[in-house]
């Protein structure tokens, strides 16, 4: 089992080799970086090379690890058990009707070796990585109600990802094989832009990054576009035809590009950003 990139995915060589370090250690692939730059995309891709089935399980601020693993239903348990229909109490004495598994135990009890994404786990509370280590490490849990060892017939492949808001405790990291996704240079990011518009025409391309990286260095801003940014900002440009002129100015200096509203998402950037344009053209 190797991973080499795919066709909409460009991976970097670092990148596929930490994918197939966390393989070969059979650890689960810690995946940080800048929101937006495919982390959540590198386990579907990943999946889908190797021939996986996908099981994705997306962390709230509410998770619990528990819901991973299984849920007792006790509420439809109690109202089939007050039913009273022969349906309804031939599934009362079996308790196993009431258990909803969760996606690690989807995950276990797989006939084949599955993928699974544990999806920004630092949104969770800080409890929620140490209540997973133990099933992670061993590859099995009980189930209490049913008596029952869940055991992983396959040891599925485990893709976790972070947008480091908050620090993961050390003994979950210990677990893991680590990867941070740096923010792509411009040949990356040239790369990742041919895969989703083949069709985009260099010239704008080459105006278009030089634009988003001019606002992406700008110091102090609060949140800097990322990569899905830049391609949503293409794509605008590509359906409202806006000419190369808008997006640069004759002398070269910087100028609000059009549609800005797809990079800077919050009103203190967009600030800085008019300031800085103003006191650039006043200074001609
Ligand atoms: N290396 C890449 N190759 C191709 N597309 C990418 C790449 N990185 C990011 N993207 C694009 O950016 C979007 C956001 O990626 P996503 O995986 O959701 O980011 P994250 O999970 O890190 O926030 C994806 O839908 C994809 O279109
Ligand atoms: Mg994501």
């Amino acid at each position: 089992m190797k991973f080499q990139g795919s066709q909409n995915y460009v991976a970097t060589q670092d990148l596929m080799l930490a994918v197939n370090a966390a393989i070969t250690l059979k650890r689960p692939l810690l995946v940080k970086g800048e929101p937006g730059t495919g982390k959540t995309m590198l386990a579907e891709e990943v999946a889908q090379a190797l021939d996986m089935p996908l099981l994705q399980w997306h962390i709230k601020s509410t998770t619990k690890a528990q819901q991973g693993l299984y849920e007792y239903d006790a509420v439809n348990r109690l109202r089939d058990s007050q039913l009273n229909t022969a349906d309804s109490a031939e599934r009362v004495k079996d308790i196993r009707n009431y258990i909803v598994q969760g996606v690690l135990w989807q995950a276990f009890t797989a006939d084949r070796p599955v993928a699974l994404l544990i999806d920004e786990i630092d949104k969770a509370d800080i409890e929620f990585p140490n209540d997973l280590l133990r099933e992670i490490d061993r590859m099995e849990f009980y189930c209490y109600e049913t008596r029952e060892l869940i055991k992983a017939k396959h040891r599925p492949l485990v893709f976790i990802t972070s947008n480091n808001e908050k620090e993961l405790p050390d003994a979950f990291l210990r677990r893991c094989f680590f990867h941070y996704i740096k923010f792509p240079d411009a040949d990356t990011m040239k790369k990742i832009v041919d895969v989703h518009f083949p069709k985009l025409k260099d010239e704008l391309l080459t105006v278009a990054m030089k634009t988003f990286y001019d606002v992406r260095n700008l110091p102090g801003l609060k949140k800097k576009p990322s990569t899905s940014e830049l391609l949503d900002w293409l794509k605008l440009l590509m359906a409202e035809d806006i000419p190369l002129e808008a997006l640069q100015s004759a002398d070269n200096k910087v100028s609000i590009p059009p549609l800005v509203g797809a990079l800077l998402k919050n009103e203190q950037d967009t600030t800085l950003f008019e300031k800085l344009v103003f006191m650039n053209q006043r200074n001609r």
